[in-house]
């Protein structure tokens, strides 16, 4: 029997001009989790993969290549060189919330990938891993930054540029964040088609808010390693602006943010794709009971706390 896991993750600044060659800050939550076991099976049963949460149950050989969870299988085994599926039951679980911007897909798919390789006795890199995730994400997202694989396959918070190898980032002092799921799902699939869109008809427009979202993401850097929260507050709230004016925020969200920023959060963003899915705020140990609590009473359907830069990174 084999075991992996990964965690869902937070984007902390720069989602969607990401895309676009702009820098974003991402980190890895784990109190929210996907894990894959493998058992071996009878003989010549092949392999089968299932994920009883959703009701997926597929045996590889049958499996086409629009089923990203078999894509990626594949893409490990191969990558072993192993031609010859082995007898396996591999057994997928998540309580990360789907089409989120939680990274759903991408965890499932890391925990899939390492217990695979695991399963055939080879220790996996976490470069490695997100290589072959970033295959599977194609199918999640279109045109994905890889910025979802990499934070899940490094487990740790990173300074991303797309087709650049990641920065592990360490804040000066932990930060806490207050992450509200809308209870909307979104897939990003189709935030990131819209943004496509509205950029491919005025992209001189679009180009000059990523530009500002990639200004940003720079503040926060800098927020983060001064320890400076009440600017890191300010530059996440800024960050929402533009995302707005990419019109990826929706009614909902803004009734989260608006509620956790009311209750003292020194600053709130959509995360992830946007439209719905979740949102975080950024707390410290004065405000974090009542911004969870101002959360839960604006209708969050979840929230989670989680550190950045704390001991479990
Ligand atoms: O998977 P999500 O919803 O967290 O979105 C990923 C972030 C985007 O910038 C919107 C897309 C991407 O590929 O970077």
């Amino acid at each position: 029997m084999f075991l992996a896991t990964a965690p869902g993750k937070v984007i902390l600044v720069g989602e969607h001009a990401v895309v676009y060659g702009r820098p974003a800050i991402a980190a890895p939550v784990w109190q929210t989790v996907a894990t894959a076991t493998i058992a071996p099976a009878a003989p010549g049963s092949g392999c089968h993969i299932i994920a009883p949460d959703v009701g997926l149950a597929l045996r590889l050989a049958d499996a086409g290549d629009d089923e990203p969870l078999a894509v990626v299988t594949r893409l490990a085994l191969a990558r072993l060189g192993i031609t010859r599926a082995p007898d396996w039951q591999i057994t997928l679980h998540s309580d990360i919330p789907i089409a989120s911007g939680m990274g759903s897909g991408a965890a499932l798919s890391t925990a899939l990938v390492r217990a695979v390789m695991l399963g055939a006795g080879h220790a996996a890199e976490p470069a490695e891993v997100s290589d072959l995730v970033y295959e599977s994400e194609r199918f999640y997202h279109g045109t994905p930054s890889g910025i979802d694989n990499t934070v899940v396959a490094y487990g740790m918070p990173i300074w991303f540029v797309k087709g650049q190898p990641p920065e592990p980032f360490v804040p000066a002092h932990p930060i806490s964040l207050a992450i509200a799921d809308s209870g909307i799902r979104s897939p990003t699939k189709e935030t990131v088609g819209d943004v496509r869109r509205a950029w491919s008809e005025d992209p001189a427009r679009y180009e000059d808010i990523f530009d500002e979202i990639g200004r940003t993401v720079l503040a926060a850097r800098h927020a983060l390693e001064a320890g400076d929260s009440l600017e890191l507050g300010r530059v996440m709230d800024a960050n929402q602006t533009l995302l707005e004016r990419l019109d990826v925020s929706s009614p909902v969200l803004a009734t989260l943010i608006g509620a956790a920023r009311k209750a003292g959060a020194l600053g709130a963003k959509l995360s992830g794709g946007g439209r719905g899915g979740n949102m975080i705020a950024l707390v410290d140990d004065r405000v974090m009971r009542p911004v969870c609590d101002a959360l839960a009473a604006a209708g969050a359907r979840r929230v989670i706390v989680t550190q950045i830069g704390g001991t479990q990174d």
